[in-house]
């Protein structure tokens, strides 16, 4: 069989972030609770003038600078941050970069999971017709209401994949776990611009998810729990993953190391995956793979042709386990792409920081309708949402 995978990935965040430490002094809140109570630092937020769409054009922009667009067919876009109800979001990005005609776009929706259920299309789409590939775009804006107790695990990010036969940065192996189960512990009616979330049931579920898609996943084939090296599990915060792990380590009754581990925790085989999440936030469908970078990264082992342990969750709910394996040379595929460690913190570090007023001021600012009107010009990002006209959201270059 032949191997597909992901052999490109570029990552985008929003230009503008909060510290926790603001949010914490705000509301009086001590400051432990977000930094490690929730694992947590920073916030990637929108400027008035950036959305979802204009995350994924500049993710996807960074990618394709390096891969062309060459064999792509197949355009799948997966957000929870929808901006139209019937035009799928990869059609606005096909259009502000320009790509070619034909290619099939479409978007993709459950939750977090929607970026997984993206990459496994185009995985199965690879795998019929090896000459192909496809673009996987993931990209959310998870924003939450104020004073509720999602607020500190807001954040922004987008990942844009290239979908390929003899993938150079990770193959996919072809054995997964899946899980559903029809549950209401995070969703957002069309008539809200915010989730309603039951906080500690989502916790619940996403740790139940996580068993039976484990379950799944040895019922159909999948390796030996003392196979992996390393996990990426959903990071909606640092917290969250920690505990995930820590209950299947204790699921399975097996505790696994890294071998560069130096202070003897479970831990070891998550904590390279959980750095970019702790200063962007909760990036829904891109933060499993904005942590597969993370992980790639800044891994101070060689992981070459390692196992790592990947898991999807999506309230609602939907949850997938499955196996990455880093291909040789996988460090310099991700600098490539200005996804490497280096870049990837330079991008971090580069947002403008706004303090806790001028953030709810943003927060409070965001409008969903569609009578006419312009955004103000904010962003330092190369594409930004200019407003809508004649009920058309409208988007353009920034230079
Ligand atoms: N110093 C250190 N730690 C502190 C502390 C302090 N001063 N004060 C509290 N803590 C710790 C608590 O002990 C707790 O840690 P443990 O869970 O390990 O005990 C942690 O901080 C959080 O405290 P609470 O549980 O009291 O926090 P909360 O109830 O206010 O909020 C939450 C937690 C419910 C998860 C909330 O952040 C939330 O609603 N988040 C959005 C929903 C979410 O992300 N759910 C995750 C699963 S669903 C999913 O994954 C999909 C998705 O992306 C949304």
């Amino acid at each position: 069989m032949v191997s597909v995978g992901i052999d490109a990935l570029a990552l985008a965040t929003t230009h503008v972030q909060v510290p926790l430490s603001a949010l914490a002094d705000a509301l009086d809140v001590p400051v432990g609770k977000y930094h490690k109570g929730l694992g947590q630092e920073r916030m990637s937020i929108p400027a008035l003038d950036e959305d979802a769409i204009t995350m994924g054009a500049e993710a996807a922009t960074k990618l394709l600078a390096h891969t062309g667009t060459d064999g792509i067919r197949t355009l799948l876009y997966a957000s929870e941050s929808g901006v139209d109800q019937s035009k799928a979001g990869g059609v606005f990005v096909h259009g502000i970069l320009g790509l070619p005609r034909h290619i099939r776009t479409v978007e993709l929706k459950e939750a977090c999971y929607g970026g997984t259920a993206a990459l496994q299309t185009a995985l199965a789409f690879v795998a019929r017709n090896p000459e192909e590939k496809a673009l996987v775009i993931a990209s959310d804006i998870a924003r939450y209401t104020t004073d509720e107790s999602g607020e500190p695990t807001q954040g922004a990010g987008a990942v844009a994949m290239l979908v390929s036969a003899n993938p150079r940065l990770v193959e996919i192996e072809p054995v997964s776990g899946v899980y559903t189960l029809d549950i209401n512990d995070f969703w957002r009616p069309n008539d809200s611009s915010t989730p309603y979330v039951h906080g500690h049931v989502s916790m619940d579920a996403y740790m139940d998810a996580f068993t039976g898609a484990w379950d799944d996943y040895r019922a159909y084939g999948g390796r030996d729990i003392g196979e992996f090296a390393r996990f990426v599990h959903h990071q909606p915060f640092g917290k969250m993953a920690r505990k995930a792990h820590a209950r299947l380590m204790e699921y399975t009754g097996v505790h696994l190391q890294a071998t560069n581990d130096t202070v003897n925790t479970d831990d070891s085989v998550i904590e390279a995956g959980l750095i970019y999440g702790r200063h962007i936030g909760n990036s829904y469908t891109a933060a499993l793979y904005i942590g597969l970078a993370s992980l790639l990264g800044n891994d101070s082992e060689d992981l070459t042709h390692k196992k790592i342990g990947m898991f999807s969750y999506g309230s609602g709910a939907v949850s997938e386990f499955f196996c990455a394996v880093p291909q040789p040379g996988y460090r310099e595929v991700l600098a490539q792409t200005g996804a490497d460690a280096r870049s990837v913190m330079d991008m971090l570090d580069a947002r403008t920081e706004v303090d806790f007023r001028t953030y709810r001021v943003m927060h409070a600012a965001l409008r969903t309708d569609s009578e006419d009107f312009e955004t103000p010009s904010q962003t330092t990002g190369p594409y930004r949402w200019a407003g809508v006209q004649g009920k058309i959201r409208r988007y353009s270059a920034t230079s």
